[in-house]
């Protein structure tokens, strides 16, 4: 079953509405007309404003905001984790050993693993339990040891790293009582966000996508994924990324 565009009644969760690539999930989502609901959770407001559009205050880094943020939001048949952080005021990834900080490595574990654990922990329960269902965490293909040739951004890649491992222990226990549902990390390519644009200069400009092409992209190729997908690292264009 196509759960993107056949589900009935869809409602659809997005952590990190109002980043580059949440922002144009939810936006895409809420033109789909099986789609009765898209919630969005954010620490920053978004400028979203639609009828089927509900958003919510969160923040990932601490149980208690995740907690509040989700106890009045219905059960969804599609949630997708779009939080992450690369760089930021006080951080920016490592080029050497001698960058390393446990500031900094801290601060990416916080968003780019512990959050994430803790929401899968939380919205896990939010999965329709009637219907097949997928949670989706946004990793990246930077945090597959097999694929590390090049080096670097130590805090990037192994917080994604250590998502991975998270995605994949969970999708066991949550298959074990659901086998109809469905828990992935997926790597969304190198899309033009806040996140990606201090390092895309020199970066081939056909590989990159805008957040609106990745958002659909992303969402068209979940409708060709299922449950013989579950804990995988799924590249943009569905084939599997190994870890
Ligand atoms: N862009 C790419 O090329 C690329 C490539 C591979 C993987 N990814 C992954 O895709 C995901 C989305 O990235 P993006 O490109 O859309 O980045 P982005 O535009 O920078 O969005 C990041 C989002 O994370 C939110 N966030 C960060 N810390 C948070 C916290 N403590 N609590 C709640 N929300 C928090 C931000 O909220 P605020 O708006 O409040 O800051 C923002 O909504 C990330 O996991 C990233 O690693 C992106």
């Amino acid at each position: 079953m196509k759960i993107v565009s056949e589900t009935d009644q869809l409602h659809a969760i997005i952590v990190g509405s109002s980043g580059g690539i949440g922002k144009a999930l939810c936006e895409y989502l809420l033109q789909l007309s099986n789609v009765n609901k898209v919630t969005g959770l954010s620490r920053s407001p978004t400028d979203i404003n639609h009828e089927k559009f509900i958003s919510h205050h969160i923040d990932i880094t601490n149980e208690e905001s995740i907690i509040e943020s989700i106890a009045s939001v219905e059960e969804a048949q599609l949630i997708i984790i779009a939080t992450g952080v690369l760089h930021d005021d006080e951080m920016m990834p490592e080029k050497s050993l001698g960058n390393l900080s446990a500031a900094n490595l801290h601060r990416a574990f916080d968003v780019n693993t512990i959050g994430p654990a803790l929401l899968i922990k939380h919205l896990s329960k939010k999965m329709s339990p009637q219907q097949p269902s997928f949670l989706v965490a946004l990793s990246a293909k930077v945090g597959s040891i097999s694929d590390n040739l090049l080096g670097g951004w130590y805090g990037y890649r192994s917080s994604k790293a250590a998502l991975n491992m998270i995605i994949k222990t969970a999708s066991i226990e949550i298959q074990r009582f659901h086998p109809t549902h469905t828990v992935i990390a997926f790597h969304p390519g190198t899309v033009t966000t806040n996140l990606s644009n201090p390092f895309t200069t020199n970066y081939p400009k056909e590989k990159l996508i805008d957040p609106d092409g990745a958002a659909e992209r992303l969402l068209n190729t979940l409708d060709m994924l299922g449950p013989a997908n579950n804990g995988q690292l799924i590249n943009w264009d569905g084939t599997r990324i190994s870890f």
